[in-house]
Parts: C-alpha cells; structure tokens; sequence
C-alpha cells in the first residue's frame, strides 16, 4: 500500500471552504492508503501566539475529521510536536538547503511582500513540512494548490539529502486537489478566514442561516450567483437548477433552501461531533503519536548514522 500523509494548520473554525476543498477529499480516500493525518501545531506556532487558542484549534481539527467520518484506527492522527524527530529532521534538512532557495518559497514571499516583519520559524517553514513528509517515506501529499510548491521543496530537500549521503529518502509526489480554489465564500471572493466571508461547516441551524441570509446577492439578475455557487456544492445540480428556475427573483426562498440544505447535509456530522469528548480526542491523538514515533525513530536512526552524530 501506498503511504499518504497530509498536514493541517490547526488555525480556526472550519468551514464550508475547507470541507469540500480539503476535510471531504480526505475522507473519500484515506483508505486507499497507509494513511497520516497530522495536526501541524509548530507550523501554526509561526503565526498563534496564544497557548490556549492554539491547543483548542487542534483539539477541534480532531474532532472534526473524526466528525465526518475518518476513522482513527484505519488512519494515524496526531500532533507535529508529538513527535519531536520532526523539527530535529527539520534542522537537518535545512542544513542542505540555501537561503536564496528559501526565500522563494511562497509563505515567506508574500509576507515580506505585505511589509510583515516574517519570524525565522515561517522562514524554515518548508523545511519542517518536508520533515513532516520525507519522515515517513510518504508516497501522496494531498494538499490545496497553495501547498503544491512546498512538496516541490520536500522533493527539493530529499535529493539534495540522498546525493549528499546516498539514497535515504523517497521523493513524494503532491495530489493537488482541484477544488480547493473554488468554494466561494459570502462576498463571492475565495471562502477564508481571513476575508471574514465564511459558513461556519459546524455552525448551528441559526448561526449557517445567518451567514447563508449575508451571501451578497447581484439585485440586477434574476438568479443569485453566489447563492447558486455554493448550492451546487451541497445539493444535486438537476434539483437545484429547477429551484432556481421556478424561484427567479425570489432570492430569500432559494437561500432558505440553501440554508436548510446546508444543515441537512451537516445535521448528522454535528450530532457525531458532539458526542466525541477531550479525552476521546486525547486519546486519538496519544495512539497515534505513538504509532508515528516508533517509525519516525527508525527513520531517525538511519538518518543519523548517515549524517555522523551517531557514536
Ligand atoms: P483559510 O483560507 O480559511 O485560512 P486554510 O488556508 O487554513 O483556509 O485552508 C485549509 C484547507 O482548506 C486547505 O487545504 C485549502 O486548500 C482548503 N480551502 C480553504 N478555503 C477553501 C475554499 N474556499 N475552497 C476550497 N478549499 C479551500
Ligand atoms: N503547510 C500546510 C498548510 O498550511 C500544513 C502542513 C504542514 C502540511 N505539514 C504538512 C501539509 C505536510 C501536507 C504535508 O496547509
């Protein structure tokens, strides 16, 4: 089988974006793999500062993937910093690669780019992410396009590595997952956090109501964009364009629907979610260190050895 790893930034409220763009590809295909999930709390530890806010994140990231539908025994979840190997191989990894080379990397750019004073950790940042991969001899990086260049560095470190010391770690390939640029949010830009335009996945039956009644309609045509952009995602497209066909200008009866469609499609996922308590997700999360240790320490001796800090 092959292996799989992917990563998520344990950084907030998920929502309908990261549901059809990340957590719902996931889950149709984890099981096709060797399968890792990891709560990546040291890369979000480049921009949270806030300790209980970071641990309430991944404590939440859990529960949602267990949620809808990923189960923990077929799939090892756990924390970056669970596994200490990570940011030791990180340092290693840096070691082969150069500064102008780094400070290509997209994360890093855009910052600095912005005139935002970048720390050094978001500066490696590629590097701990190419520990997080090249650790376990990940086959599959499924990740949003946004990512896709920090695989080619993964890629980029594993050469570098093996021509230095010879052949140790396998290059991974990403899947970029198509959709991820295309769940649009309540203004009609790219549903994100950070543009305030979000449908919380989780929220309740009044708090996705008030952000589907806020979607920003066009007054002039008779069918709302937005709103019929984000329908399609959640109901089949045959049922919907009938909807809006025989519902033309009426835009507060085909966002109810779009509303109640939401939380049909969720109603199920929030019950499972309320039921998983702390110390189901502490436990999740203690299994699966264990299980990416005991690999990630083989792992790390052979890499020693290679490098000479073994006596
Ligand atoms: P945000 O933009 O809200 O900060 P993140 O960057 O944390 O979201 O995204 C986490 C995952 O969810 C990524 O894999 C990303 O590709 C996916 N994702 C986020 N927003 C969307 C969206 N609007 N449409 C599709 N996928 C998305
Ligand atoms: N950098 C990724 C993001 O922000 C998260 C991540 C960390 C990751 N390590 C990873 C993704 C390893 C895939 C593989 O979304």
């Amino acid at each position: 089988m092959q292996r799989l790893l992917t990563g998520v930034q344990p950084s907030g409220t998920t929502h309908l974006g990261n549901y059809f763009g990340a957590l719902r590809p996931f889950v149709s295909m984890y099981k096709e793999y060797e399968s890792m999930l990891m709560l990546a709390d040291y890369h979000a530890l480049t921009t949270l500062k806030d300790h209980a806010e970071l641990r309430e994140n991944v404590m939440n990231a859990v529960r949602d993937y267990i949620a809808i539908g990923v189960d923990p025994k077929q799939a090892t979840i756990f924390q970056q910093s669970s596994v200490p190997a990570h940011t030791e191989l990180a340092w290693i990894l840096e070691c082969q690669v150069t500064v102008p080379f780094l400070m290509q990397a997209h994360a890093y750019k855009d910052k600095v780019a912005k005139g935002l004073e970048a720390n050094a950790g978001l500066f490696c940042y590629p590097m701990l992410m190419a520990a997080d991969i090249l650790m376990y001899d990940t086959d599959v990086v499924p990740v949003g396009i946004d990512q896709k260049q920090h695989v080619e560095y993964a890629r980029e470190a594993a050469a570098k590595f093996n021509t230095a010391y010879g052949e140790t770690f396998k290059e991974p390939k990403e899947m970029v997952l198509r959709d991820s640029a295309t769940v649009p949010g309540t203004d009609g830009k790219k549903m994100s956090k950070s543009y305030g335009n979000t449908i919380p996945l989780f929220g309740t039956k009044d708090e996705i109501h008030k952000a589907v009644m806020a979607i920003v309609t066009d007054s002039k045509g008779e069918s709302p964009e937005n709103v019929y952009a984000i329908h399609r995602l959640v109901k089949d497209e045959s049922e919907i364009a009938t909807l809006y066909k025989s519902n033309k200008g009426k835009y507060k009866v085909v966002k109810d629907a779009l509303a109640d469609d939401i939380d049909a499609m969720v109603a199920p996922m929030r019950e499972k979610r309320e039921s998983i308590s702390d110390a189901d997700v502490i436990k999740i999360l203690k299994d699966g260190a264990e299980r990416a240790r005991e690999q990630a320490e083989a792992k790390m001796e052979i890499v020693r050895q290679k490098v000479g800090v073994t006596i």
